[in-house]
């Protein structure tokens, strides 16, 4: 979710700014580009050098030591996907709530437009102080947002309200805030990816040319969408998204058990898998010689998953995919229906390995969409969205 993302990272001066070491590793962790903008008396807290080695990139202090480039303030704010301010001190929260730019970091906030995420950390009695928490209200009106404080041990030695947000809390936040909504939140989906393998002897196998990449998308937008997401996935090359429990598995045999080990309590079941309709009858297990000129391979089905899950529904909602050549939509219709699906997505097989992928989706009524030019990102969302409306509409029942 955070990946490739731009955080400007202002960092004020409150005894909890050595946490925040923690939380630009973490960043980076996650593939954000991160930049650092001290206060002047953050740095006598934390050194700066941390944050520059801990980013990767040069910490912001004074805007006048820019020279190469001409407008800082507005360079950096433009970058910016989000702004998050931690910790944030009871006196930059002033300085914001009154307009006041009289440094680098209160200066990005005024030039910058993007989403912005504040963390105060300070004594109790100043945070219940009324003039801050006015400060706090203006802030709110600006459309900043907020995490913590939390009730905890502070610097003083009370415990009280005034503690920073965790990094991983902080970090939570931010991809709420940087995710297009959260209609999933509360549901556990399962899905499915990637092709299998049917093994002949201990090096050949049978397969087929799906990448996982359907898959794995979808899990991704599923999970930025607040679902708890299972990702049973064949052998692929590609690394599982962030924040989603993936299992691995190689035939269809174990993409099956594993699926009726998962499927419990899940509102929803997408089998973007390109499971192998048959395995070799037979596992060799020494190495086959090439001592005949024609070798007869016998191929036993596998078990339909599809058909299993939509056989004992018990209400989850149930998305096939079918990868077609020719006759799309007649053939994928004639599935949802055979399979007891809630809704089949029909694409050709030309969408093996690519990013991009046309897609027509049917639902049990016999609506038929179709998407054309479309990213793969965006068919999932599109697909998780037509799986958030029936499993919330259920939880509602
Ligand atoms: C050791 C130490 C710790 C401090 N911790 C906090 C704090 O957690 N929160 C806060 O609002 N102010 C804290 N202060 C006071 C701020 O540093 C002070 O108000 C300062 O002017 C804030 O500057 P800045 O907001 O530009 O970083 C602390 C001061 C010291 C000396």
């Amino acid at each position: 979710m955070l990946k490739g993302k731009t955080v400007l990272l202002g960092v004020s001066g409150g005894i909890a700014a050595y946490k925040t070491c923690t939380l630009v590793s973490h960043l980076k962790d996650r593939g954000a580009n991160v930049y650092v903008i001290m206060t002047k008396e953050a740095v006598k807290l934390v050194s700066p050098h941390i944050f520059r080695s801990l980013s990767g990139n040069p910490t912001i202090i004074d805007l006048f030591d820019y020279r190469h480039i001409t407008l800082p303030h507005i360079a950096l704010s433009e970058m910016a996907d989000i702004l998050v301010i931690a910790p944030c001190t009871a006196n930059v929260i002033g300085k914001i709530a009154q307009g006041i730019a009289d440094d680098a970091l209160t200066t990005v906030v005024l030039a910058s437009t993007a989403k912005k995420l504040v963390a105060p950390a300070m004594n109790c009695n100043m945070w219940r102080n009324t003039v801050v928490q006015e400060n706090v209200e203006k802030l709110k009106e600006m459309r900043f947002e907020f995490v913590g404080p939390e009730i905890g041990k502070l610097a003083c030695g009370d415990i009280d309200i005034g503690r920073m947000s965790e990094p991983n809390s902080i970090i939570e936040k931010i991809n709420e805030i940087l995710s297009p909504t959260q209609d999933l939140r509360g549901l556990s989906i399962l899905i499915t990816a990637g092709g299998t393998r049917e093994q002949i002897d201990p090096v050949r196998f049978i397969s087929n040319r799906s990448s996982g990449k359907m898959g794995y998308t979808l899990a991704e937008a599923a999970v930025s969408r607040g679902a708890e997401v299972t990702l049973i996935s064949g052998p692929c090359s590609l690394t599982p998204p962030e924040g989603v429990k993936t299992i691995m598995v190689e035939s269809a045999q174990e993409m099956h058990d594993e699926v009726a080990v998962h499927r419990e309590g899940k509102k929803a079941i997408i089998m973007a898998a390109a499971v192998a309709d048959y395995r070799p009858s037979i596992t060799f297990w020494q190495k086959l010689k090439k001592d005949s000129n024609n070798f007869t391979l016998e191929l036993s089905k596998t078990s339909d998953i599809l058909a299993e899950l939509g056989r004992n529904k018990n209400g989850t909602f149930l998305v096939g995919f079918a990868a077609e050549s020719n006759d799309h939509i007649s053939n994928a219709k004639e599935k949802l229906e055979k399979k007891n699906l809630d809704i089949i997505v029909a694409n050709d097989i030309s969408a093996f390995e690519q990013d991009d992928s046309e897609a027509t989706i049917i639902n049990k009524s016999g609506k038929i969409e179709t998407l054309t030019k479309f990213s793969k990102k965006e068919i999932a969302h599109r697909i998780n969205v037509k799986a958030a409306e029936r499993p919330l509409k259920l939880s509602t029942e």
